[in-house]
């Protein structure tokens, strides 16, 4: 099978991470010497490139770093990560910076300073299209302009749309992106856009057939973190179950998730093996600490949904998976 390019068109940010045992009350300082602090690559857009590319995807990421050493550290791990980044620019705007605190449950609360990421404009959309892209993948954190001009220019060149929906604002004209394939909301973005807080499977539908009204989707897939994800498609829909595991740091889970889910379904077109395969991918990344540092490979998720299925039907797991194989291994799953 083509391995498909994916153009991720969005942000990338460094991430200064603190750890903590809990976040402080306003007005109260606490000192945490012993949990640590991290510069470590992030960005909604950065760290669905690198999924793709761990994944095995032919990625092209267009984004906007500054001109500084950030800017320099990151390229040079994307270059690493085999992605393609001839049409990454940089203008004078320092390089985004997201503050990130991390409790002990690995639940995290983040603070974007944008810089270069508001820089895209429209105009920065028709170099990177030159590529081919057999897909587009964006999210919502850069202008509004560049997002709407690559989504008119994937239209024109008949290729599908998949947004990942954070991060959400309500100002978002999402009729103005035309037939997107997958939207992907987590829950927060999901009551941001509905009002619809998506707490039970009765609330998912109600939030999902909202939504549809809202955007023009084939289908919306509601991440909702340890409790699964919710996909709809206009007329049917399957709650999916999360993984259960030990969480050390949830940041970039969701950018995970998305992208896994887009790079399998690109593959096979079943959006319910996409998901699956996605909840394994995510729930790697949140047994480990940091924003793209925490993305697992190909291998790694072959691996663990092997391990799963083996324990789930009571086999010895095998000491080595091969995971060098195509399809079967995403039937597998
Ligand atoms: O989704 C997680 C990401 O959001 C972080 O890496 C941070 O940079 C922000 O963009």
């Amino acid at each position: 099978m083509k391995n498909q390019r994916i153009l991720v068109i969005s942000s990338a940010n460094i991430d200064f991470v603190q750890r903590m045992r809990r976040i402080p009350y306003a007005g109260e300082t606490v000192v945490e010497n012993d949990m640590g602090y991290s510069y470590v690559p992030g960005g909604k857009g950065a760290n669905s490139a690198v999924t793709f590319a761990r994944l095995g995807a032919d990625c092209v990421f267009t984004c906007k770093l500054g001109r500084d050493s950030n800017a320099k550290r990151l390229l040079s791990i994307y270059r690493n990560e085999g992605i393609d980044v001839r049409y990454i620019e940089d203008p004078e705007v320092p390089t985004g910076l997201a503050s990130i605190l991390v409790e002990e449950n690995g639940k995290n609360r983040i603070i974007v300073y944008p810089g270069a990421n508001m820089t895209m404009t429209a105009a920065d959309i028709e170099a990177p299209f030159t590529c081919y892209p057999d897909a587009l993948y964006m999210q919502l954190e850069i202008p509004d302009e560049a997002i709407l001009e690559a989504a008119k220019r994937a239209h024109e060149s008949n290729i599908p749309v998949f947004i990942d929906a954070g991060p959400a604002r309500l100002d978002f004209p999402l009729k103005e992106l035309g037939r997107i394939e997958i939207f992907s909301p987590n829950e927060s973005e999901t009551r941001i856009f509905t009002g619809i807080a998506p707490t039970s499977e009765e609330t998912c539908l109600r939030a999902a057939i909202r939504l549809s009204t809202l955007v023009d989707a084939k289908y919306i897939v509601i991440k909702r973190g340890d409790r699964g994800s919710f996909i709809y498609d206009g007329r049917e829909y399957y709650m999916i179950p999360a993984e259960t595991v030990e969480a050390v740091d949830t940041t970039a889970a969701g950018d995970v998730f998305t992208a896994a889910m887009v790079y399998v379904y690109l593959q096979n077109g079943n959006i319910v093996s996409a998901v699956k395969y996605a909840t394994c991918a995510a729930a790697i990344s949140v047994t480990r600490a940091g924003a793209s540092s925490s993305i697992p490979t190909r291998a790694e998720v072959i691996a663990y949904a092997r391990s799963k299925k083996k324990a789930e039907s009571g086999e010895a797991a095998e000491d080595s998976a091969n995971t060098e194989g195509g399809d079967e291994e995403m039937n597998e799953i």
